[in-house]
């Protein structure tokens, strides 16, 4: 994110520190400073990085990204039910504009990996099929699998519920009776159940353990946990070298 000057009301408000009204009464009180010099105006450019708050350099002032543990049972819209992932997040952060917003969605009762992002540059890129960033989820099956998964997850023709075209090949490695890890090189709603339907089971239990190549595990993330980063430094945390 390039960084430009802004009014100072504005630099405030869009990193969720408060109203712009609120930005006036900072400066008559002291509590702004500008390079270590205090605040003369509410509408003085400024670069974000120039700005303390009560001796405090600005949160995230060039833009925010996110790895996060998503939680079982906990949602990341607003149009659904339950704990929204945004409540493991300081407050601040749902202020600020542009809004940080999740790189695709995880289903109410799955968990694992997910990317929070206020970087649209960076959203693209991670969801862009050009890109073909693969996605790693732990699978549990209600039956034990039958032997044709991984044929038929591989072939290319595997046809969803209500889709008009077939799911892209998907590498399927079998770690148990009624387990596996799924490779997705495409995102569909409710892809690793529905596709799991089409082979007549049922997925009991889900978990995204991979983007690209950042592996949950390598993380040490807590549930609930998260960590930020630089757009670049992660992205070439995910992007996958081709041979
Ligand atoms: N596939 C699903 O079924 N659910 C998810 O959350 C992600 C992929």
């Amino acid at each position: 994110m390039t960084a430009k000057k802004e009014r100072l009301e504005k630099v405030l408000s869009n990193l969720g520190y408060g109203a712009r009204k609120d930005v006036g009464y900072w400066v008559r009180s002291g509590w702004l400073t500008i390079d270590g010099e205090l605040a003369k105006s509410a509408s003085q450019k400024v670069f974000p990085s120039q700005v303390m708050l009560e001796g405090k350099a600005l949160d995230h002032p060039h833009g925010l990204t996110l790895i996060y543990h998503k939680a079982l049972a906990t949602v990341c819209s607003r149009k659904e039910n339950g704990r929204l992932i945004y409540a493991d997040f300081p407050e601040r952060w749902l202020g600020r504009k542009p809004a940080l917003s999740s790189v695709g969605r995880l289903d109410k009762d799955t968990s694992g990996l997910l990317i929070l992002t206020d970087d649209g540059a960076l959203n693209h890129q991670l969801t862009s099929p050009k890109h073909d960033i693969s996605k790693t989820y732990a699978v549990t099956l209600a039956e034990p699998l039958k032997g044709d998964e991984v044929e038929k997850l591989a072939s290319g023709t595997l046809m969803l519920d209500a889709d008009d075209r077939p799911c892209k090949v998907a590498e399927l490695e079998v770690t148990g009776e009624s387990t596996a890890n799924l490779v997705l090189h495409e995102g569909r709603y409710h892809q690793v159940r529905r596709m799991f339907a089409a082979l007549g089971n049922h997925v009991v239990a889900l978990e995204r353990i991979q983007i690209g190549m950042l592996s949950l595990a390598s993380l040490n993330l807590e549930i609930g946990g998260y960590r930020t980063f630089e757009s670049d430094e992660l992205l070439q945390m995910i992007v996958e070298k081709k041979a």
